[in-house]
């Protein structure tokens, strides 16, 4: 949430930063800004704008930035302060001397403004964050690292910031407690940014910072230390996997639908060595030091916020299908403002793409402070829920940049059922019965194909429903998530009003919204519950309902009862959310898209929730 870029070397720091910037906006696109220090001056120039990144660019040509190999870079996500060109970061201090950029929210900010504004200070904005420049132009005597550690420690909240100082134009400063922040060095450079997107097109070694960390970094150096001490720390550099194509295009007009296509391919990563057709079992290599606390569980609790709580839950009937151990399934949001019951024999099971939603790191630090142990489910290798974790499972997903989370999801419903069978296999599946569903599994990637390549009938529905104002969508068992995942997908991107809910549940109370112009998405598969789902469907159509309907391949019955219909092969009953949840991924895509809106920057929306 926020994006920060940060250059410091020889090269033009703008091009860079606004490269980094592009590559960031799916965090948040409110506004942006930049700040340059100047080469042929040593001051600094801030320039900022409401809107998207091209409107900042836009601005550049009446508002000419200098010539500069230092400066900093952010696009919002308003959490403080309406979005508007004032608000926009970076924020200076009273003399244009500091300027930083932030991301998270600093919780003390209004005593903080009253005491600095009684010492005489100015300020412009109604955020949060320029508090902090004010609060650091306050300390600074000329040592910029003692004003920044000063400051910092007068501070609660969150932050990942980083800092410029007009009489230090050799350095910057970054510092991070709550939000990601990397460094990538290569040759006489370095970058700062709160994802490794925006690093990857200059180099591939890089450094995450933790909790704490505060770096005083030239353009060939890094010195690393803690808020609290000035003792050094070791700047420890890896490598990182991405690569540049990952986070780019590939010819698809939004990332959206380039990872929606990408799923056969992002499934079969997730599922690459982990088959064990030998044992019949699923090997995860990740938390096999953990996996007897997982078979010696008393409870299971998983957490999790958004579609990665809709994956949860399929996880949840996956693992009770397969094993005796009783599941929970919590929003992250919630997990820490009651009292979970946990005891040294629970199990909390944390689920994020992203690997930085504020939400589900909170609730894992709930989870590990009452003595459970935690393991992940995590996309972004190297993220902060990741590291927290005792263990985990990487989905192997590859970036996902559109905001709306596509592969993400079918990763994740994959981990599950990865973990499912291995654990399934300690408790009630035999041999034959993971051959079984390892062989099934194997199938999944090109019956995904297999959706995706027969889309037509999916157009001509759109055509005839973008216009709608509500929508239901209705599943019963393993399908009930994915309604509410097709739900999701629907109101994020194309503003439309859905509602997922239990097929059956609808007689108690929504069927009371069912008319001609409410259309229902019924998932309405071969499986266990497929005769009461047809009595579902029947309930609607007697109320003159317009019921689109999911089903399988070779279903004979359904052409008749509903308007229309979308065929998926089959599969097992407990797999195919994976199946299903592809049409409803491109329904979503396609209405948004009918209806003229940014696909992958829906309004009020950023792709990771860093502040809670
Ligand atoms: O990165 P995470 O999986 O932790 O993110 C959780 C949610 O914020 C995320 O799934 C959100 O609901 C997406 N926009 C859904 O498409």
């Amino acid at each position: 949430m926020c994006g920060i870029v940060g250059y410091i070397g020889n090269k033009d720091s703008l091009s860079i930063l606004m490269d980094g910037l592009k590559r960031l906006e799916y965090r948040g696109y409110d506004s942006s800004g930049v700040s340059l220090i100047c080469r042929e001056t040593s001051k600094i120039k801030t320039i900022k704008k409401a809107g998207k990144i091209k409107d900042l660019e836009e601005l550049f040509k009446t508002n000419k930035p200098c010539k500069s190999n230092v400066g900093i870079a952010h696009t919002r996500w308003a959490t403080h302060g309406e979005p508007n060109d004032i608000n926009a970061h970076p924020h200076n201090d009273c003399f244009n001397k500091i300027s930083l950029v932030h991301n998270g929210i600093i919780e003390n900010y209004r005593t903080l403004k009253n005491y600095l504004i009684q010492k005489g200070h100015t300020f412009v904005s109604d955020t949060d964050t320029e508090v902090l420049a004010h609060l650091i132009e306050h300390f600074y005597k000329g040592d910029p690292m003692v004003a920044v550690k000063k400051a910092l420690n007068r501070v609660d909240g969150t932050y990942g910031i980083v800092v410029l100082f007009s009489e230090h134009p050799d350095i910057v400063i970054a510092a991070r407690k709550g939000s990601p922040l990397v460094i990538g060095k290569s040759d006489n450079q370095m970058i700062i940014a709160s994802d490794a997107s925006a690093i990857i097109a200059h180099t591939n070694q890089v450094l995450y910072m933790q909790d704490g960390d505060v770096a005083y970094i030239t353009k060939n150096d890094i010195e690393l230390s803690t808020v609290e001490s000035n003792d050094a720390l070791d700047a420890e550099f890896v490598e990182i996997e991405m690569t540049l194509s990952q986070i780019e295009k590939g010819g698809y007009e939004h990332f959206m639908l380039k990872e929606i296509f990408e799923q056969p391919d992002s499934l079969r990563d997730t599922m690459t060595g982990r088959l064990d057709k030998e044992n019949g079992t699923a090997r995860l290599n990740g938390i096999k030091d953990y996996f007897k606390n997982l078979t010696d569980a008393d409870r299971i609790i998983i957490t999790a916020c958004g579609t990665s709580w809709h994956a949860s839950l399929i996880g949840k009937y996956l693992i009770e299908s397969y094993t005796n151990i009783p599941v929970e399934v919590d929003y992250a949001s919630e997990f820490r403002y009651r009292n979970p019951i946990i005891t040294e024999r629970t199990v909390l099971i944390v689920v994020s793409q992203s690997g930085e939603t504020a939400d589900t790191l909170a609730a894992l630090r709930e989870g590990k402070s009452k003595g459970a142990t935690v393991l992940g489910i995590c996309n972004v290798v190297g993220s902060t829920i990741a590291r927290e974790t005792d263990a985990g499972i990487y989905t192997h997903a590859g970036p996902e940049i559109g905001v709306a989370s596509t592969k993400a999801f079918t990763a994740q419903v994959m981990a599950f059922i990865l973990l499912s069978i291995a654990l399934g296999r300690k408790k009630l599946l035999s041999f034959d019965q993971g051959l079984s569903l390892i062989k099934e599994i194997e199938q999944l990637p090109s019956k995904i194909s297999e959706i995706l390549h027969d889309k037509n009938k999916i157009d001509s529905i759109c055509r005839k429903s973008y216009k709608k104002k509500n929508f239901l969508y209705l599943g019963r068992g393993f399908n009930f998530p994915v309604a509410l995942e097709g739900a999701l997908k629907l109101k994020e991107i194309s503003y439309i009003h859905a509602e997922g809910y239990p097929a059956a549940e609808m007689k108690h109370g929504p069927i009371a919204l069912i008319d001609e112009n409410m259309p229902a998405l019924v998932i309405a598969l071969k499986d266990s519950i497929y005769e009461k789902i047809i009595s579902n469907i029947k309930e609607i159509k007697a109320r003159k309902g317009y019921v689109i309907a999911i089903a399988n391949k070779g279903d004979k019955i359904l052409k008749d009862i509903v308007d229309d219909v979308i065929y998926i092969p089959e599969t097992k009953e407990e797999f195919s959310p994976i199946l299903s949840v592809i049409p409803l991924q491109l329904i979503a895509y396609k209405i948004a898209v009918m209806r003229g809106l940014d696909v992958d920057m829906p309004r009020n929306l950023a792709k990771s929730v860093t502040v809670e």
